[in-house]
């Protein structure tokens, strides 16, 4: 049997990775396997390409070449290490993917949606993603505001406004694969929420 794909996503410093951490804990816990990876990354060329993108003196990269970049990541993320799980009947749990692009490279870099999802469909030979966790919080709200990492993060509030937009419009777009899930202060409330998410499709128990 194919396993399942789930994704996470969300601006900036919503929680995303507190709360993969925390599903991780569950996971362990309640005997469940799982396999979690994260975007841009999760194997050694896509790690390479990551510091490419993030590096904060690459400041002259084109939206075009990011673009790309984030696609050629997933490329060899989906072909390593993804599909031979979901071959092997697992759950794949990914700290953003394609809908990362279409905020980012879409929303943010100003890149026509439809030729980031056309560029991301052929790096991940349309890969069907069961469901999506947004965690819908807009930048102004996010939990981290100050610590600035990477490049994207870097960008200026304008930039994460349109990346906000963007995740909305895609929710909006495809409601049945993508959950929205409002965090709260407590990330235990909210943990508890997507735990409850992924039952609700008999991804977990
Ligand atoms: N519910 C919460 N309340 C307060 N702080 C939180 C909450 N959830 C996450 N954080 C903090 O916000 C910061 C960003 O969270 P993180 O999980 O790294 O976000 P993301 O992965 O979405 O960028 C971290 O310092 C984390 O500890
Ligand atoms: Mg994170």
């Amino acid at each position: 049997m194919q396993g399942k794909m789930v994704t996470f996503e969300g601006c900036d410093g919503v929680g995303k990775s507190t709360q993969l951490k925390l599903l991780k804990e569950y996971m362990e816990k309640t005997g469940q396997e799982a396999v979690f990876v994260r975007e841009p990354g999760g194997t050694k060329i896509s790690e390479q390409i990551r510091s490419v993108i993030m590096a904060v003196e690459n400041s002259e990269m084109t939206a075009k070449t990011e673009t790309l970049l984030y696609a050629a990541s997933r490329a060899q993320l989906v072909e390593e290490i993804i599909r031979p799980a979901l071959g092997q009947g697992k759950l794949v749990i990914c700290d953003r993917f394609i809908d990362s692009s279409i905020a980012y490279q879409g929303g943010g870099r100003n890149i026509d949606v439809n030729v980031v999802r056309a560029i991301s469909n052929f790096a991940t030979d349309n890969l069907k993603i069961d469901l999506t966790v947004f965690i819908d919080l807009s930048p102004d709200d996010a939990f981290r505001t100050v610590k600035k990492e990477d490049r994207l993060e870097a960008e200026n509030s304008d930039f994460h406004s349109r990346v906000y937009k963007a995740y909305i419009d895609e929710a909006d777009r495809e409601p049945d694969r993508i959950v929205r899930i409002t965090p709260c202060i407590d990330k235990k409330e909210t943990h508890n929420k997507i735990l409850e998410a992924l039952r609700n499709r008999g991804i977990i128990h």
